[in-house]
């Protein structure tokens, strides 16, 4: 039998009080892949460098649990967010466990919707982010084409939209990557990449010391979208001027968080991950 295409989580072994039975999936995607103090800077730096003043209002499409969202509103006195999503009980998580606990002067400055990204719910804002690369669920241009029409026009007329974009050889074919978090690992399965149409499938689990795991704790199907596709539809969706970002790298040739846009052609990678930055 054919695995289905959106596998829900699954624990496994079932029985009894397993490590992963006792675990909260959010949580764990929290510790393995999320940096929203990080991401809530680099925003801010971003719209600064372009636009001289400081962007106070952020929109967080496909916010999941809303953290970057509560990560901005922390970052400066007066700064709101609002955060977009369809699954209710993922937005409900983030609500219980993050952003209520935080108080109520900082959860009065996030708005949450239960919604479609392309269908322009809530207020215009400075910054609309796109991150982790959930925008790759549109697989078809017209599709990408529309979410970035709506996208810009939930913009102020200063606005910027800001996605981040993986890529390199190591992206495109079949990998599982495994890592090493706080009492437990986080694996990274690339499953499938076809070459022709880029689509692409990939799962996230956890495993845990007493020999339990998470399968299929998240499941992404998308399209791995390069950088010139991206950066096409954006001028088409009358973006004004687009901006490839590239990271910066130490002396180790790591990357060391800082991003700039380069006037030359940048050295090719296994695998890497950068911002775009499209002005409205
Ligand atoms: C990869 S998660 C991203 C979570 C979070 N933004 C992060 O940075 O880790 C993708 C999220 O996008 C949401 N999503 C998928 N399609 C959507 C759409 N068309 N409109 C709004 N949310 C969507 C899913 O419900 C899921 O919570």
């Amino acid at each position: 039998m054919s695995k289905p295409a959106h596998p829900t989580p699954r624990v496994r072994p079932r029985r009894g009080k397993s490590m992963a039975a006792k675990a909260d999936r959010h949580e764990l995607y929290e510790l393995s892949v999320q940096a929203p103090e990080t991401d809530a800077a680099t925003l801010a730096k971003l719209y600064k460098k372009l636009r001289k003043r400081h962007a106070m209002s952020l929109r967080e499409d496909f916010c999941g649990t809303a953290v970057l969202s509560l990560a901005w509103v922390q970052s400066k006195p007066g700064r709101t967010a609002v955060g977009i999503d369809l699954d209710q009980p993922t937005l409900d998580w983030g609500l219980a466990k993050r952003i209520e606990p935080a108080g109520p002067e900082v959860a009065q400055r996030i708005e949450l919707h239960r919604a479609n990204v392309l269908d322009g719910v809530g207020p215009k804002v400075d910054v609309t982010a796109a991150l982790n690369f959930s925008y790759m669920v549109f697989q078809q241009r017209k599709d990408m084409l529309a979410y970035f029409q709506a996208a810009r026009s939930m913009l102020v007329d200063d606005g910027v939209f800001i996605l981040d974009l993986l890529g390199g050889w190591g992206s495109m074919g079949e990998e599982t990557n495994r890592r090493r978090v706080k009492g437990f690992k986080y694996v990274w399965q690339q499953r499938s990449f076809d070459p022709l149409t880029h689509h692409f499938t990939c799962a996230i689990e956890f495993e845990f010391p007493d020999g339990s795991r998470i399968e299929d704790a998240f499941f992404y199907d998308w399209r791995l979208w390069t950088s010139p596709e991206l950066r096409d539809l954006l001028y088409d969706a009358g973006f004004s001027k687009v901006h490839l970002m590239w990271e910066r790298t130490d002396e180790d040739g790591e990357g060391n968080g800082k991003f700039y846009e380069p006037t030359e052609e940048v050295d090719n990678d296994e695998s890497w991950w950068t911002f775009i930055v499209a002005e409205k």
